[in-house]
């Protein structure tokens, strides 16, 4: 290190780079072969640095960028990730460095509460967001099933502009039922494809250089007013990700147990989980009673 850290917003010309970093510092925190491919051809840095609900905050060392992370809002509710550092600045205050400056992007936001998606094994994750403020919560476990091809689905792009309108509507009254603020209408703006049933959406990224990459339909956000429109909904999402030749990947946490229960009976099985921890202590939205898809990664 030849210096102060300095924190300030990404630049467009250092989002490759910072996705290059993403993938080097989680291939080589996980002991993967190829640290420079661990995400394949998904994108978590593109996408959201030009989605209008992110900001990302760069860290950098006389002028080289040497790590990032993504702060993300919906409305009342933020969350951060991936936060990333380059492995040879490791253990050296970077990461705090760069989660003050995330806390500093909330607080501008006045969002009332956030969270985070981290590793459950790790003391040194679960330590670091301490200091933030953030508690380990229950386990957010990433489903995964590949879907038989059904009825096509009605995506928001199907609407006329009135309707479009309507439908952004009524996702916005969804989500503040289910969380005083939480508004998805910016990220619903900008996702590739949201998928429509009768009281429920769903926000999905898929194909090559999207949040989810080739193969993977990540259902990103979804939400159902009642556990008949979640089965409808997810119905809907695995039609869509069979038409795109895709498995659905959709992360939940274990708080909200039947909407977990529902899916593992459906046929989706776990590929990873990680722990969810929120400032300030307390459920949000991870309750028995909310019928929501998200992994906050
Ligand atoms: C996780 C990561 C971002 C941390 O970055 P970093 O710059 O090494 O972290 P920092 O040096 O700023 O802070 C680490 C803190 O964790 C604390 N910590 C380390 N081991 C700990 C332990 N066993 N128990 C409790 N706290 C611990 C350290 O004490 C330090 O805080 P301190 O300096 O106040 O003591 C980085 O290792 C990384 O990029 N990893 C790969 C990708 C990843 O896992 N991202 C996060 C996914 S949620």
């Amino acid at each position: 290190m030849t210096g102060e850290i300095a924190i300030s917003p990404l630049r467009a010309d250092e989002v490759a780079e910072a996705w290059r970093i993403c993938n080097l510092a989680f291939g080589t925190f996980l002991n993967l072969p190829d640290p420079s491919k661990t995400f394949g051809d998904r994108d978590l840095m593109g996408p959201r640095f030009r989605s209008g609900c992110a900001e990302v905050i760069a860290a950098r060392d006389a002028g080289r960028l040497v790590g990032s992370n993504v702060a993300t809002r919906w409305g009342s509710f933020a969350f951060f990730g991936p936060l990333t550092v380059l492995p040879e600045y490791w253990d050296k205050g970077v990461a705090k460095r760069l989660l003050d400056g995330t806390m500093r992007v909330f607080d501008s936001w006045g969002v009332r509460h956030s969270g985070l998606f981290t590793f459950a094994a790790s003391a040194k994750h679960v330590g670091l967001y301490q200091k933030f403020g953030y508690w380990p919560q229950y386990l957010t476990a990433i489903l995964r099933k590949t879907p038989e091809r059904g009825t096509e689905p009605t995506l928001l792009s199907d609407l006329d502009p009135r309707s479009h309108e309507r439908a952004l509507d009524q996702a916005r009254e969804l989500t503040r039922g289910i969380s005083p603020g939480l508004d998805l209408t910016a990220e619903i703006r900008s996702a590739p494809d949201v998928v429509l049933v009768q009281d429920g959406f769903a926000i999905c990224h898929t194909g090559p250089g999207s949040e989810g990459g080739s193969g993977v339909c990540y259902v990103k956000f979804a939400a159902a007013r009642s556990a008949e429109a979640f089965e409808r909904l997810l119905s809907a999402c695995e039609s869509f990700a069979a038409s795109r030749g895709a498995a659905v990947e959709a992360g939940v946490n274990l708080a909200r147990e039947d909407a977990y229960r529902r899916m593992r009976a459906r046929g989706y099985l776990t590929i990873t989980q990680g722990v969810a921890m929120q400032r300030p202590h307390g459920p949000g939205f991870n309750r028995s009673d909310c019928y929501v898809i998200d992994d906050w990664r």
